[in-house]
């Protein structure tokens, strides 16, 4: 069911200080036990990329972006800077939602064109780090005074049916290039979960990484500086963390690949010597092979025919496609193909 939340529902301010809505899962995730339970002691092992984020983790992909090697991140704010007006205009959005916002710094290029435009709106970022949402919230109120906020607090990996409906045009917002880091088939999944929240005058923008030169590739996911490598080593700290295990990422080294017939990044922690750790939490021992890889995470580039292919499958109209000259990367801008005949499926 979904819930249905007019404009004047809740009231924020920034005297009262920034309430978050809390989204219920609408599905059972998995834990970080299970994940680990059936990716670590899987063959090959994995683990679900949504690990790297703790708060360090966090901070460290901040510093992948500045690297010169890693140019997702810039160039996709240019192009959001380039053609937040057009968007903003043929959108005409009364609300923003945005999935796994972050500090929502690319989508003050959108904010900014809303004031050029004087559209007022309601910006709903939608996180899973509390502390970050009403920072950011907070940040966001100061400097657009005329910007309603409604943090949404949760994980979108858990299903979007609890979230608000919102009246009104609303823009979904999926940016970073993160629909790469889902196989084609959770990708597509989560694609379907949006476009069936989605009026006919809602609209997406997503944006995607490009099939490239393999050295630009494999130099965007190995720094110079080895800010990946720590990254990547990183999860290590949180599984120990979280599982009460004892990796030693002294052990361990980062090796990241482009896979050309998958058309993907992937990225291992590669185990230096055989050795045990000892995972309490599962309570068991893992016994690596020297050379032996825990897939970390698969980042997907795509071509002009994969991206259309992934939108039109799961129910969209590509409306605008904005890259930059070289086409490294791809800000996409769709809409539900047709509401009629998707209702009439169901
Ligand atoms: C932000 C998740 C899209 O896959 O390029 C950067 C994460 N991993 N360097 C990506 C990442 C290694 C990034 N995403």
């Amino acid at each position: 069911m979904h819930k249905t939340m007019t404009d004047g529902a809740r009231q924020y301010s920034p005297l009262n200080g920034i309430e978050c809505l809390r989204v219920e899962p609408s599905r059972l995730l998995p834990s970080l036990q299970q994940d680990a339970r059936s990716g670590l002691l899987a063959s090959p092992r994995s683990m679900p990329p949504k690990y790297f984020y703790d708060e360090r983790g966090a901070r460290l992909f901040d510093a992948i972006c500045d690297t010169q090697e890693y140019y997702p991140t810039r160039t996709e704010e240019v192009l959001l800077q380039q053609h937040a007006r057009e968007i903003i205009s043929q959108v005409k959005p009364d609300h923003i939602i945005e999935f796994g916002s972050g500090t929502s710094r690319k989508t003050r290029h959108l904010l900014d064109a809303c004031e050029g435009l004087g559209r007022r709106l309601t910006y709903w970022p939608f996180d899973v780090c509390e502390p970050v949402l009403r920072t950011t919230g907070h940040a966001l109120m100061h400097d657009y005074d005329w910007l309603k906020v409604s943090p949404l607090l949760g994980d979108y990996h858990a299903g979007l049916d609890e979230l608000p409906v919102p009246q009104g045009p609303c823009l979904y917002l999926f940016l970073g290039g993160t629909i790469g880091n889902f196989d084609s088939v959770s990708a597509h999944q989560f694609l379907v979960e949006i476009c069936d929240r989605m009026r006919a005058d809602d609209s997406l923008v997503m944006g995607a990484d490009r099939v490239k030169a393999h050295d630009v590739l494999h130099a965007a996911y190995n720094d110079a500086e080895g800010i990946t490598a720590e990254f990547n080593l990183n999860l290590l700290e949180v599984l120990n963390r979280g599982l009460d295990a004892d990796f030693d990422s002294a052990r361990f080294s980062h090796r990241a690949v482009y896979n050309a017939t998958r058309e993907q990044i992937e990225m291992y922690l590669v185990a230096r010597e055989r050795h045990q750790v000892r995972i309490d939490a599962l309570d068991c021992n893992i016994r690596l092979q020297d050379g032996e890889s825990i897939l970390t995470e698969i980042s997907r580039k795509f071509s002009d025919e994969s991206l259309q292919a992934m939108l039109t499958e799961a129910g969209y109209t590509l409306d605008r496609h904005y890259q930059p000259d070289n086409r490294y990367y791809s800000l996409l801008l769709a809409r539900p193909t047709s509401i009629g005949s998707k209702k009439s499926e169901l």
